[in-house]
């Protein structure tokens, strides 16, 4: 019996209902394979600024360290919600990112078939959409210096600063044309070059780069005509990779093309032996926490990027992926999804049933 040892950061709203239902479809992944998963669970977010005035412990993140993977919830919420306040919820991811060097960010993005018509595009448009995109999650404007504000001449001033080293840039470039070397072959790079210095550079390298994939079509967009692209032909692209902050911005475009933004899982990893960092996309949902409807798919689904990457466990992912499609095709939908007059289910009933479909087999 092969035993995995897992991170359990559930965080806060809804990341502490979906993180129960991974929990219990890798219960089923294990009896049905012959695994087993320990979990070490800890506070981030607002639920460790309550009980220890800070959103990420230096010991959570040692204790993730020692761990073959992270499932990470969602953080954050109405009660630490004060703009000026300096500790915040989200600095538990940050933190997580950078402390555990994880890099580049994985977002895949596949119409599932049963999601057709709930998407705000036409179904012509939607049908054939399955990319990935590539964002690059420890630098840029997220935490360059200076960062900070002051008052001068009785204004208020503030400064982010966007940089990039070539080596940062590298790597994540890299990994798109490996990603899209093993699909449709056509890597995609946004960037803002007609303005930014960090563009032009990230451009420069990532043309000598194509030279050593010369099986892979680049292409460079801007990242306000990328935006547009996504909507206007969104099954045109393959694999996109871009900096930090355009690749937030345009990875919560790209969730609402396939639907929900409740089906999308993503995967954060480092370089090779580090330990990866699986999420939702989506966050803490306040609105709904705390009533069991929440989605629990996003979770599920990235806990099966978790067996494939950080585990090489590509049947046990595939079983998942598949047991998740099949029960919400078959008209077992959350809230998120049940047409208007259909009973929608809880998340507890479809955490079991996909369970079920992982145990049968
Ligand atoms: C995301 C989120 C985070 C980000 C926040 C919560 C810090 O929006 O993972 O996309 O901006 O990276
Ligand atoms: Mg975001």
């Amino acid at each position: 019996m092969a035993h995995y040892r897992i991170a359990l950061l559930p965080g806060d709203g809804i990341g502490v209902e979906v993180i129960g239902e991974a929990v219990r479809v890798l219960a089923a992944v294990g009896g049905r394979f012959d695994h087993s998963f320990e979990y070490s669970e800890d506070l981030v977010g607002g639920a460790s600024i309550d009980a220890h005035g800070v959103a990420l412990r230096e010991e959570t993140l040692e204790m993730c360290r020692a761990q073959d993977a992270v499932l990470f919830g969602a953080v954050g919420g109405p009660k630490w919600d004060d703009p000026a306040a300096t500790v915040r919820p989200e600095q538990a991811i940050l933190g997580l990112r950078k402390g555990l060097g994880l890099f580049a960010n994985i977002r895949p993005v596949k119409m599932l078939p049963f999601l057709v018509d709930s998407t705000p595009l036409k179904r012509e448009t939607v049908e054939a959409i399955d990319m990935v995109v590539l964002r690059e999650l420890t630098g840029g404007i997220y935490f360059g210096e200076p960062q900070r504000r002051w008052e001068e001449g009785g204004q208020r001033h503030a400064v982010d600063t966007l940089a990039y080293s070539e080596e940062e840039v590298e790597r994540i470039v890299r990994l798109g044309f490996e990603t899209a070397r093993g699909r449709r072959g056509l890597l995609t790079s946004v960037d803002k070059a007609n303005i930014l210095d960090t563009s032009r550079m990230w451009r420069e390298i990532t043309e000598e780069i194509a030279s050593d994939y010369p099986d892979v079509t680049l292409e460079h967009r801007l990242v306000d005509a990328c935006a547009m692209d996504l909507i206007r032909h969104p099954a045109w692209f393959d694999v996109i990779v871009t900096e930090n902050m355009f690749g937030d911005i345009l990875t919560d475009e790209a969730s609402m093309l396939a639907g929900s933004m409740g089906m999308l899982p993503s995967a954060s990893l480092g370089a090779a032996g580090s330990v990866g960092m699986y999420e939702p996309i989506h966050g803490t949902a306040p609105d709904i926490a705390g009533q069991g409807i929440a989605n629990p798919a996003a979770m599920i689904l990235s806990a099966a990027l978790m067996l494939r990457y950080s585990l090489n466990l590509e049947a046990e992912a595939a079983v998942v992926e598949a047991a998740v499609s099949e029960v919400f095709a078959a008209g077992n939908l959350p809230a998120d999804l049940a047409a208007a007059g259909s009973e929608p289910l809880g998340t507890e009933v479809l955490g079991e049933l996909i369970a079920e479909r992982v145990a049968r087999g």
